[in-house]
């Protein structure tokens, strides 16, 4: 019976780079998907870019380009990256899309329709400088336990804490650095709470992982209890996402329309593909549909997706592999290490995707646990396996056979190592299935050991000298080219590129799970062998590290969506530097003020009607008295921010090093206020 299977892997969000983080997940799904398509299964794989959400809104104000300008620049990256790692999607699309747009307000609709929405006036943090509501995310403060200085609204860096951005010491906008203002707003919410009993049974119909159903215990509690909140899904404007059908004004939660991502991408695909998207969708579909995730977003996609899908009449998903987290060496990923890698920067070192694909398999087994790259051990292990054991086999084996038979193989199966080989295939199976790829890899290494072993044994070599010996040594040499076809064909999820170039050269159509068995043909003509892949130098991870390291150093806001090339990186265009307004102004007044340790307070004139108070950290070197009626030079359009004294409209420039300062700025005489400087 053929399956129909549906896949995704979470859509990363649109404003920043794939790192190999990232490509824990997205490695592992299209193994995945492409062992169910070797099985002769119908399999489609999708993903998206995730673009809503005020971090995307932000990013682009802060590049002075529109939300849509940046998730279309960011698509085009992203697609490349995944590609080039030879992740296969059947389609990747993007959340902010006109299908989404739809498929969340119909099912925002249904849900409504079925009681599931409530409104709530709830008080949230309002930053009045930028007039915007503000994420935990995007307010920072004094942490209410260890007081460390700077920490986040949600939670503190330093000591671990947890606590809400209301208990917060001195909190300011992150934004602007105003001070937030509580601020009374209408909510909508889904009604969470009242899916207790459905969520429980969900949890026990289905297959979670072990971890995964343990952690719904833990968030379900027992039965009779209600511990979950209703969801907070709507966002006040000024918010990029999908206005709600008839809320004007409020928009749907980035993590409201971001699972929808996945149907819409499916329904995208449909159209360009004629699949039937009511047939994987529909509450009673006989498909199968697997999402994985990793274990930070557990909660969205086991508690809120199936809810939202049940309530709105859709099917449920069948399963959701959840993974664990990458550390690299040991420690997370960290980018004064050099060990905060992106995708890009593998592939302009390292070259060969296939090294990282091979790696992270050998260390997946289908559990939530987190995954170590070692550097070192990924250097040893790639060159041990791939290049000793696996390759190894066709370049002590083919050269005989295409110089001394013209390509042609004598194959006799019935050989006890192929055998074995063959064998092997449903253990090799299951583990994939069961996406304990680090057990299919321990398998396959060692029949790979053992086809090296018969290698050895025989000793083509030696029999390539002896006289009378031709017809064993074309025998022994197309034993091993057989046992290296299936041991190519087991690795082909995991090294697509390198099976299809040794397709190539063997001369046989795409290889799949039913050719196990189906040998190759005793005469059969091979084509010429090329050596296929390389050792990893540890000199490439290294240049690799330590081009991470540069890469922080010299490109400051370490936010840049894109890295630009390194030899840019110290430049700004022209553009950016008059983005900036400088201009001269008159300080008509200086003076102290009460319980500031390094401010002054000035008046400047620039020759606008009013003139700007602005704070300066200069009190340390001026004297208030003596600062009255000089001109010095402003930041004149930079975002005003409420301080403890009071608002600054501007910044006055100085220098200072370890040599002395603040100096501030004098012009030549004749300048006047108001003055543009550039
Ligand atoms: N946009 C959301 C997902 C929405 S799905 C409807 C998101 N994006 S993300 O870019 O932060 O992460 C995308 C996926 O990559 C997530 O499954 C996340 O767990 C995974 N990983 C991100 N960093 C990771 C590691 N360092 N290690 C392993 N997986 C990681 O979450
Ligand atoms: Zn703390």
């Amino acid at each position: 019976m053929t399956r129909k299977l549906l896949v995704t892997s979470a859509l990363p969000y649109a404003n920043g780079s794939i790192h190999l983080g990232h490509l824990v997940e997205y490695i592992q799904t299209d193994i995945w998907v492409r062992f169910q398509k070797m099985q002769g299964h119908t399999v489609h794989y999708v993903c998206a870019d995730d673009t809503h959400g005020t971090p995307i809104m932000l990013r682009a104000e802060k590049e002075g380009i529109t939300p849509e300008a940046l998730i279309e620049k960011v698509h085009a990256e992203h697609s490349q990256d995944f590609a080039e790692f030879l992740v296969d999607f059947d389609n990747y699309y993007s959340t902010n899309s006109e299908e989404n747009r739809e498929l969340a307000s119909n099912i925002y609709k249904a849900l409504k329709a079925n009681g599931k929405i409530a409104t709530k006036t709830i008080e949230q943090y309002f930053d009045p400088v930028k007039n915007m509501f503000l994420p935990d995310r995007f307010i920072k403060g004094e942490c209410p336990k260890c007081h460390a200085k700077d920490q986040y609204g949600d939670n503190c860096e330093v000591c671990g804490a947890t606590y809400s951005p209301t208990d917060l010491i001195n909190p300011f906008s992150a934004v602007s650095g105003a001070i937030p203002v509580r601020k009374e707003t209408e909510h909508y919410f889904f009604k969470l709470s009242e899916c207790s009993d459905f969520l429980r049974d969900w949890t026990r119909s289905g297959t979670l992982q072990a971890e995964a159903a343990n952690k719904m215990t833990e968030w379900l509690g027992e039965a009779g209890e209600n511990k979950l909140s209703d969801w907070d899904i709507s966002r006040d404007a000024p918010y990029f996402g999908f206005e709600i059908p008839d809320a004007p004004g409020k928009y749907f939660y980035v993590w409201l329309d971001a699972p929808i991502g996945y149907m819409a991408s499916f329904k995208n695909l449909c159209a360009k593909a004629g699949l039937d998207f009511d047939e994987y969708w529909k509450k009673d579909s006989t498909t199968e549909l697997y999402h994985f995730i990793g274990k930070d977003i557990l909660y969205f996609h086991a508690l809120f997706w199936p809810a939202t899908l049940e309530y709105s009449g859709h099917r449920k998903p069948t399963n959701v592999f959840a993974h664990g987290f990458l550390t690299v060496n040991g420690e997370k990923m960290s980018k004064s290490r050099g060990t905060f890698i992106t995708a890009r920067s593998y592939l302009d070192h390292i070259k060969n995707p296939e090294y990282l694909r091979y790696y992270y398999a050998a260390k997946l087994n289908g559990s939530m646990e987190d995954i170590d790259l070692n550097l070192e051990d990924f250097v040893a292990r790639v060159n041990s396996d791939l290049v000793g054991k696996y390759i190894n086999i066709a370049s002590r084996t083919a050269g005989f056979i295409n110089k001394r038979f013209a390509g042609k193989l004598n194959v006799t199966p019935n050989n006890a190592v192929i055998q074995e080989l063959v064998s092997a295939k449903s253990l090799i199976k299951n583990a994939y299935h069961d996406r304990d790829f680090g057990k299919a890899l321990r398998e396959i290494m060692r029949l790979a050991d053992l086809a090296n072993g018969y290698v050895a044994d025989k000793a083509p070599w030696v029999m390539a000298k002896q006289e009378g010996a031709d017809q064993e040594l074309q025998m022994v040499c197309s034993q091993a080219i057989e046992m290296f076809r299936l041991l190519t064909l087991y690795l082909k999820p995991v090294l697509p590129q390198l099976a299809k170039q040794v397709e190539q050269f063997l001369n046989v159509p795409s290889l799949s799970f039913a050719d196990v068995e189906q040998a190759l043909p005793t005469q059969h003509q091979i084509g010429e062998y090329a050596h296929l892949i390389t050792r990893i130098d540890p000199k490439q991870v290294e240049a690799m590290t330590e081009a991470n390291k540069e890469n922080l150093q010299s490109s400051a806001p370490a936010a840049a969506v894109v890295t630009p090339p390194a030899e840019e990186a110290n430049y700004i265009s022209i553009d950016d530097f008059t983005k900036v307004d400088l201009r001269i102004a008159k300080i008509v007044n200086a003076e102290h003020v009460d319980g500031a340790e390094k401010l002054l307070k000035l008046t400047l004139d620039i020759g606008e009607e009013k003139p700007r108070q602005v704070f300066a950290g200069i009190k340390s070197a001026y004297d208030p008295e003596t600062l009255k009626g000089r001109l010095t030079v402003m930041v004149a359009n930079l975002a005003p921010r409420k301080m403890k004294f009071g608002l600054s409209e501007g910044m006055v420039l100085a220098a200072s090093d370890e040599r002395g300062g603040p100096f501030i700025l004098s012009p030549d005489s004749g300048a006047q206020p108001g003055m543009r400087v550039k």
